[in-house]
């Protein structure tokens, strides 16, 4: 990326106002304003054919008027008027453009967006926009927006998609007490986007980490290649996520692809900490722009109350950091700063009459222990102590321990003594929350961040020597046969070039052909109605199992033709499969969905027929490496019956991954052609016996 024109747009030297007005009560005269208000120490060009003064400053008609040069310009006139600005910011060298306009893309006028993209690309020119509020920065002094003031400073940048949420965030970054270096309003995201912004804020030392409210990506890829490279933490809140809208999906992992999971999966695998919601977004910007990532589980809470003591330990509990017993030399010596009835273990609990000293002692000692990875310290306010002594008695600690690289949070429950001792600790780069699941929440959020981060540095890419011209083959014979999804026989093969092990699946066409193919594979078998006109085939009475002899495998196939055409009479019958009828195993489904923002997408999970109602399914962006698979298969809530419970053998979880690895090769390979796709059930068997797929489903992409 050339880092000059945004450095051009976002740390301007010079900014003018395209459509500046002399009347208060346009958006042209407030941005002007507060670009005035907020301190901004550049030069300032209200730029408008009409007025020659505004707000002390000379008026220019049009930009080519300036006789300086601009790095910046906030446009705020008419959108059918915006090309010809645009045209003239070209033509005078202006680096980057912030269009607050609306009438764009967002209410269906996407050709004039369009022309506008196109007109700044040929001078390259950035935009910012439209259909934005602005952009605000403290340590510019810079408020080129119509939002009422710069926030409340604070080492974060917040971007959003929203910009009427972005200037309600600005007010509340006042009543929350959390600040933000830089709030920037995205909106249409024509030209610069999410991935632009981060890129270029991994780098600007006036913020350390880098929060986003996001309403839906245009490359989600794209995304994901950015966030994984940055060093700073980002912070993602995706809204829209609830199942309403959602399209009718063909598979059973399209019907469970929706956006929560196929987001949530691209975070986690882009190392990006996901907030749950606006307040969480606000507590992870603070937490995760002042304190450094949690390395490891080994998390210890100090407390001066039971009660704040064990509902932290319950959070800890449920954010995945469950609490450990401190070691023995480690509670020996706590033992010396609290009272016989307090406890040494964990949560370490210093009793109400806990004060300066011994806050002091124990956190000092606390932090600089090597078994400490991470701290909590929670304090109820007492009549026998000040928040603010206690607060101090902290900070003292800390500083003289000099423990780099281990995090603290802190939670301060009582009333507005315990709010500003809250406040002077943020000030000293301790987030602080009036709960102790909060502090709890936003330690975990630092864990998690290492986890990921860890994860992110494997690569996923890899070469699994695999048969793609063979499938390609499969699909285009379909294709010509003028249908848009794959029989059973068919998916199998293609599962077969790439290595996935089928059960052996042979077309019979008639009677006589089914029984020769029958003793061919041995008894038992399976026999399936393929048709593409019946999808589902057990609903269509299309399914015999457990096949024994000539005479059954006779009569099942002249029931199973009746009942497909009772089904759907002019259904288009290719035959009856007939299949090796694979002994039990544990049932995993495997599937694809070609995601619209993050393109082929991978799905495991306990399959058969109640996966829609279990939903014990993961996602992963493809391509997924072994390794990945084999945390795929850990993180399902099932994952203990593939580990092997009660006395049950462990499934075979290597060949299983190994499965996975090259079901999403085979997605990538193919994604101009599969739209989405399902291998389920897929019978695992115990461990070094491998795993059979049983049921196959590719749906083609329409062309
Ligand atoms: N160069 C410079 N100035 C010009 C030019 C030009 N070529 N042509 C016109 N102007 C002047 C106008 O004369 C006017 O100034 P005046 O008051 O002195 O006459 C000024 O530019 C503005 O033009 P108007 O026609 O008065 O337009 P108005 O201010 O009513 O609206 C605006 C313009 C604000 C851009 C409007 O079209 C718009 O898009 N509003 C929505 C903006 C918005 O909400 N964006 C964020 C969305 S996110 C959210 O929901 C919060």
């Amino acid at each position: 990326m050339d880092r000059s024109k945004l450095d051009g747009l976002m740390r301007p030297k010079s900014i003018a106002i395209v459509g500046a007005s002399t009347d208060p009560t346009k958006i042209g005269y407030t941005v002007v304003k507060n670009i005035i208000e907020g301190g901004y120490e550049g030069k300032i060009y209200p730029i408008n054919p009409k007025a020659t003064e505004l707000l002390g400053l000379k008026v220019y008609p049009t930009l080519m008027d300036v006789p300086d040069d601009i790095d910046a310009a906030v446009i705020t006139v008419p959108a059918k008027l915006v090309i010809s600005v645009v045209e003239d910011a070209g033509k005078k060298g202006v680096k980057g453009l912030i269009i607050i306009t609306s009438g764009f893309a967002e209410s269906g006028n996407r050709k004039l967006e369009q022309e506008v993209v196109a007109k700044a690309q040929e001078y390259g020119v950035r935009i910012l926009g439209p259909n934005i509020v602005g952009t605000l920065s403290n340590a510019e002094k810079l408020n080129a927006s119509f939002a009422p003031t710069l926030p409340l400073p604070g080492k974060g940048a917040l971007i959003s998609q929203s910009g009427a949420l972005l200037i309600s965030l600005d007010m509340a970054t006042f009543t929350r007490k959390v600040g933000f270096e830089k709030l920037i309003s995205i909106g249409n995201m024509s030209d610069i986007d999410f991935a632009d912004l981060v890129e270029w804020l991994d780098e600007d030392e006036s913020v350390s980490s880098i929060s986003l409210y996001i309403e839906g990506f245009k490359d989600g890829r794209k995304f994901m290649d950015v966030a994984k490279k940055a060093k700073k933490p980002v912070i993602a809140l995706k809204a829209g996520v609830s199942a309403h809208g959602a399209v009718a999906a063909a598979s059973h992992t399209g019907s469970l692809a929706g956006a929560a999971k196929v987001y949530g999966a691209a975070f986690q695998q882009a190392g990006v900490v996901q907030a749950t919601d606006l307040n969480n977004l606000f507590d992870l910007s603070l937490t995760l722009s002042l304190q450094p990532p949690m390395y490891g589980d080994n998390l210890v809470i100090i407390t001066n109350g039971g009660g704040v003591g064990v509902l932290a330990t319950d959070a800890a509990e449920r954010f995945g950091l469950p609490l450990k017993f401190v070691p023995k030399d480690v509670q020996e010596e706590l033992k010396k700063h609290m009272p016989e009835f307090g406890s040494a273990k964990n949560p370490v609990d210093l009793t109400g009459m806990a004060g300066y000293d011994w806050y002091y002692d124990t956190v000092k000692f606390v932090i600089a222990h090597a078994w400490t990875e991470g701290l909590v310290i929670l304090y109820c306010e007492t009549a026998m102590t000040d928040p603010m002594e206690i607060a101090k008695g902290i900070i003292v600690a800390l500083d003289e321990a000099n423990v780099h690289g281990k995090p603290v949070t802190i939670s301060f429950v009582g009333g507005e003594k315990s709010e500003k001792a809250m406040q002077w600790l943020v000030e000293q780069n301790i987030p602080s929350f009036s709960a102790p699941d909060l502090a709890v929440h936003a330690i975990s959020a630092l864990r998690e961040y290492a986890r990921m981060k860890e994860i992110v540095s494997e690569s996923d890419h890899q070469t699994i020597p695999v048969d793609k011209e063979q499938a390609l083959r499969i699909i285009k014979l379909a294709r010509e046969d003028g249908r848009d999804s794959l029989t059973e026989v068919e998916a199998k093969q293609v599962f077969a070039a790439y290595g996935l092990p089928t059960t052996t699946t042979l077309l019979a066409k008639s009677e006589d052909e089914a029984v020769k193919l029958a003793k061919e594979i041995g008894f038992p078998i399976v026999m399936k109605i393929v048709s593409p006109d019946i999808l589902h085939k057990s609903d269509a009475g299309g399914v015999k199992v457990n096949i024994k002899d000539v005479t059954s495998c006779r009569e099942a196939f002249k029931t199973i033709m009746a009942n497909a055409k009772e089904y759907k009479a002019d259904a288009n019958i290719h035959g009856i499969a007939i299949q090796e009828m694979a002994p039990w195993g544990t049932e995993v489904i495997l599937g694809s969905v070609n995601d619209a923002t993050f393109g082929p997408t991978m799905m495991f999970g306990l399959g058969g027929i109640f996966v829609e109602i279990l939903k014990d399914v993961t996602f992963r962006v493809a391509p997924v490496s072994k390794n990945s698979a084999l945390r795929m298969i850990g993180e399902i809530r099932g994952a203990p019956i593939l580990a092997g419970v009660r006395g049950e053998e462990p499934r075979d979880r290597e060949m299983l991954a190994e499965t996975i690895s090259r079901y999403a090769q085979m997605i990538v390979d193919l994604q101009d052609d599969v739209s989405e796709s399902d291998a389920n059930p897929v019978l695992v068997y115990a461990e070094g016996k491998g795993l059979k797929v049983v049921d196959a489903r590719i749906i083609l992409k329409k062309k």
